[in-house]
């Protein structure tokens, strides 16, 4: 066997600084299915998948999560595991550098066992490879030797579930994303799911926190838990250090404020992106490229975490020559001739 697939580097099953998530708060992720809010289409099918290799037992079939940052992915990939009663590996595709490395990865794992892969669309190449024959055959190819007298090996491996998850199902290969039998897109959550989370996490972070509050701060967390969490976190600080530690439709207004949340819960890069398109390209269309230099951007960080929601609510649209202003955009600036705005994004009425 070639020593490159002998040892688990540390960092590849590492969950410390190659995650986004929130590590102060591991007790703010649900652990099931059932604490799991929202995103019923998702769960449904889930529950009945893991119920039916359970009932079979056999490794359940590998998992594709997409979807925007923040909503659930990770949580989710622990959940499956939590539900199937199995060990989880965790790792991420830049993460995984040699095909030795995913190797060594695979040959670790136990008979069931979930291995989470994050930014799955960053595999390279050569690694990438060494996952197809896993997924579908639960085999590991090995060339042993070199030249004229190399010979290629089949490994057994044990019987896994992968669980991917991207931002950009786009990105993978299709040999990837055909191996995949369970494909899943978590989509932002509505004002009302949102809320139930908020609550959860008020409850969780000891708050009290009456609905109408729990409403509006969802409301203003651009359909993302993360948000949502880390807004009522900072709604916490706010209120014990300028509201004598009762969060009220006025503290929490102005703690919002302070973070720059405006009344439709669009931040200060989400104004910045919309006034660079209206102001400096007339409204668009704008290429990727220029609109995020022109915001001091990265354009992954754009197309990932800044547009996806612009989008969803109707200020922005994508055309093929670039990003360009809606109308309701331009009313959300206050550059519609016709009068007031009428904005399809959730009620700005504050609770009193
Ligand atoms: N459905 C949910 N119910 C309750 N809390 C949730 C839910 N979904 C996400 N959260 C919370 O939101 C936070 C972000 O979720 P998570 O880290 O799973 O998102 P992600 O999709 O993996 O994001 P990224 O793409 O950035 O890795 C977590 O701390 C979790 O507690
Ligand atoms: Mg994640």
């Amino acid at each position: 066997m070639p020593t490159d697939a002998m040892g688990i580097p540390e960092r590849t099953v590492s969950s410390g600084p190659l995650s986004t998530d929130e590590p102060m708060d591991p007790t703010l992720r649900p652990t099931r299915l059932g604490e799991y809010v929202g995103q019923r289409q998702v769960t449904e099918r889930l529950g009945v998948f893991v119920e039916a290799a359970l009932a079979r037992g056999e490794a359940l079939d590998h998992v594709l999560l997409y979807g925007p940052p923040g909503l659930g992915k990770t949580t989710l990939a622990h959940i499956i595991a939590n539900e199937l009663g199995a060990g989880i590996r965790i790792t991420s595709g830049p993460a995984i550098e040699r095909a030795g490395d995913l190797a060594a990865i695979l040959t670790n794992l136990d008979e069931r066992d979930v291995l989470f892969i994050d930014e799955i669309h960053r595999l390279n190449r050569a690694v990438e490879e060494v996952l197809y024959p896993a997924m579908e055959d639960y085999a590991l190819d090995l060339v042993l030797g070199k030249g004229p007298s190399a010979r290629s090996v089949r490994l057994d491996l044990p019987r896994f579930t992968l669980v991917g998850a991207t931002t950009r199902a786009g990105m993978l290969t299709s040999p990837l994303r055909d191996r995949f039998g369970v494909i899943l897109h978590l989509d932002f959550y509505p004002v009302d799911e949102l809320a139930q989370i908020v609550v959860r996490t008020g409850r969780i972070l000891g708050m009290e926190l009456l609905p109408a509050l729990a409403q509006e701060v969802a409301r203003r967390s651009r359909g993302t838990p993360r948000v949502a969490n880390r807004l009522l976190r900072r709604l916490r600080d706010y209120a014990e250090v300028r509201g004598g530690g009762v969060l009220t439709a006025a503290v929490l207004d102005e703690g919002l404020t302070l973070l720059e949340v405006d009344q439709y819960g669009l931040d200060l890069v989400d104004r910045r992106v919309l006034w660079a398109v209206a102001d400096r390209y007339g409204g668009g269309p704008v290429g990727l490229e220029t609109l995020a230099a022109s915001v001091g951007e990265e354009p992954s960080t754009l197309e990932d975490l800044v547009e996806p929601y612009l989008l969803q609510v109707g200020l922005l649209e994508r055309t093929p020559r670039g990003r360009q202003l809606t109308a309701t955009g331009l009313k959300y600036l206050g550059r519609d001739p016709r009068g007031r705005a009428q904005l399809a994004l959730p009620d700005p009425d504050v609770p009193s």
